[in-house]
């Protein structure tokens, strides 16, 4: 196989399938994680099933353990780790709740939304050393703003566009993380584009053709890549989006993340969607 320069992370929550994937490929990179790819996690899942639900300490240590599983199967791009947040969750409780997660693992990335209240705990855990992966991101300028939030960490942070859900809404989800490339190649390369919700062989072969940093890619998309022998782009590869183009913007960089318009309804929708997932595990008392 030719191994393709964007790093390959597995997006699940079963450690038996990222070690499935890496004997199907010969290498994971990385692995990413959230709330909802943990509630479906088997043994989660049994207890759920069997009448036990969990309290938020007990789904806390059910989550290490599925890291502390995974962490040695994959290479460097690390174990990205999701904290639980809803709207109401302060900077100060992601990153108590981040600097823990952190402590988990040896190559850990901690996983904030792209809100206000994530990019301020972005902001906090760099100055900490604590690695991040900015996920829920659907646009440039939430990009702009992870970047000049992380400025003067000492390891790259990722950055996580989200282009399955895009798609969804009849955007051509891809145009996002090629908007975000080209925007950071103007950068100090502190950021690393981490192309997220990626749901076909022809998103992953895009990420390939435009050397996105890195790719999160479920099993079942690794296994179809797999199954036609790990074909790569050509030359003359074409991606054949379906939605509407999403135009470039100018923007600056240098500018305070404060000021990037980083509301995105997709963003919400999606902090919510997990803090249901996540609650959906939890006993009434929790
Ligand atoms: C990974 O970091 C993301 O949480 C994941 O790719 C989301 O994928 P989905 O939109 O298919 O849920």
């Amino acid at each position: 196989m030719h191994r393709p320069k964007t790093k390959i992370l597995v997006d699940g929550g079963d450690p038996e399938e990222t070690r499935q994937i890496k004997e199907l490929l010969g290498f994971v990179d990385g692995q990413t994680t959230n709330p909802s790819l943990i509630a479906k996690n088997p043994r989660i899942r049994q207890l759920i099933a069997s009448g036990h639900k969990l309290s938020s300490r007990e789904e806390m240590d059910e989550y290490k353990k599925i890291v502390q599983t995974i962490s040695p199967l994959v290479g460097d791009a690390g174990v990205s780790i999701e904290v639980f947040s809803d709207e109401k969750t302060t900077a100060q409780e992601m990153l108590s709740q981040g600097k823990e997660m952190f402590s988990w693992i040896p190559n850990a990335y901690i996983k904030y939304p792209c809100t206000e209240e994530g990019l301020r705990a972005a902001q906090m855990s760099v100055k900490e050393q604590v690695r991040v992966n900015m996920t829920l991101c659907f646009s440039q300028q939430q990009a702009a703003a992870v970047y000049s939030a992380t400025k003067g960490t000492k390891e790259p942070a990722y950055v996580s566009p989200f282009v399955g859900r895009l798609d969804d809404i009849g955007q051509n989800g891809m145009d996002v993380v090629k908007n975000i490339q080209r925007m950071f190649s103007k950068g100090d390369g502190h950021v690393l584009v981490l192309a997220a919700s990626i749901r076909s062989l022809e998103h992953l072969l895009y990420c390939f053709a435009l050397n996105a940093d890195l790719a999160t890619v479920p099993a079942k998309t690794l296994e179809q890549w797999a199954n036609k022998q790990f074909p790569m782009p050509d030359a003359q590869f074409q991606y054949k989006a379906s939605g509407k183009p999403i135009p470039y913007e100018e923007l600056d960089l240098e500018q305070s993340w404060e000021r990037f318009d980083i509301q995105h309804e997709l963003t919400r929708k999606g902090v919510e969607k997990f803090a249901a997932d996540y609650r959906a595990t939890l006993s009434p008392t929790a």
